[in-house]
């Protein structure tokens, strides 16, 4: 830890990974900001809440806000806010196809823009997104071309703010998750999810919350996308 005790962001913190995430940050010592739309009043003075769609612009500026009305930075932003909707390309409908582009995608955008902002005036910061190793490695099984779309767009945005931000100190990554244990994912599925992965088994949120935790203490690493998926990206 820094001098300062850290502030963090962290989207879709209601459950799954981004409750996790919450968890793992408050154990080190961080101060937190807590969204999503049903997330509640919390009442650890480390913790505060923003119920909101991150979609709208208007959650993330009472996000920003929040952050530093209560704790009087950020230094941390982790974009874990997303959905995920698995169907043959053509069966996709307009609703599905706006839904999951106005929570994947403009929930990053919006609040990324507001952090970073205040990221450059304050020195520095560091940004980690939530992405998918179906990017890489695209599964006839699991067709989920919303899931590349949005989630590709995020590796590609994590290298490119990386490098136009390098200079000003602020650090951009991502955690590529294979398929983790959260309520996502029906218990149900777990054994047939679990055999998606060259390792044989899915992973446990502690293994995301883990990679999250060492990408914001590593100064020197920046626009990595850092696997975290059983061995799917190397290979079957
Ligand atoms: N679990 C996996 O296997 C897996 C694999 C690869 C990537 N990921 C990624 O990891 C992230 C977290 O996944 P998870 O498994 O923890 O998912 P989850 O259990 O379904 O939780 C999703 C979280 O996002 C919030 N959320 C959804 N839509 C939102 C919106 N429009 N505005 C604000 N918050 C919203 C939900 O809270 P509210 O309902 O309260 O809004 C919830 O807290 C996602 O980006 C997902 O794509 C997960």
């Amino acid at each position: 830890m820094s001098a300062h005790q850290k502030v963090a962001i962290v989207t879709g913190a209601s459950q799954g990974l981004g409750a996790a995430t919450v968890a793992g940050l408050l154990t080190q010592g961080y101060r937190v900001v807590a969204t999503s739309r049903t997330i509640p009043v919390s009442d650890d003075p480390n913790i505060a809440t923003v119920a909101g769609d991150i979609g709208d612009r208007e959650t993330a500026e009472r996000v920003m806000a929040t952050a530093l009305a209560r704790f009087g930075r950020v230094d941390t932003l982790v974009n874990n806010a997303g959905i995920f909707i698995a169907k043959p390309f053509t069966d996709y409908t307009e609703e599905d196809y706006a839904r999951v582009l106005a929570t994947n995608l403009a929930g990053f955008y919006h609040i990324t823009q507001l952090a970073i902002a205040r990221m450059v005036a304050q020195g520095g910061g560091h940004v980690v997104q939530i992405t998918t190793s179906l990017v890489e490695h695209a599964n006839s099984n699991v067709p989920s071309v919303l899931a590349s779309l949005t989630k590709g767009g995020l590796n590609a945005a994590t290298r490119s703010l990386a490098i136009e931000y390098a200079s000003r100190g602020v650090r951009v990554n991502a955690v590529s998750p294979g398929i983790i244990k959260t309520p996502m994912h029906d218990p149900s599925t777990h054994e047939w999810l679990g055999k998606q992965h060259p390792v044989g088994h899915m992973g446990e949120a502690a293994d995301i919350v883990n990679a999250i935790l060492y990408l914001d203490s590593a100064p020197f690493v920046t626009g990595e996308i850092l696997h975290v998926d059983g061995g799917q990206s190397a290979g079957h």
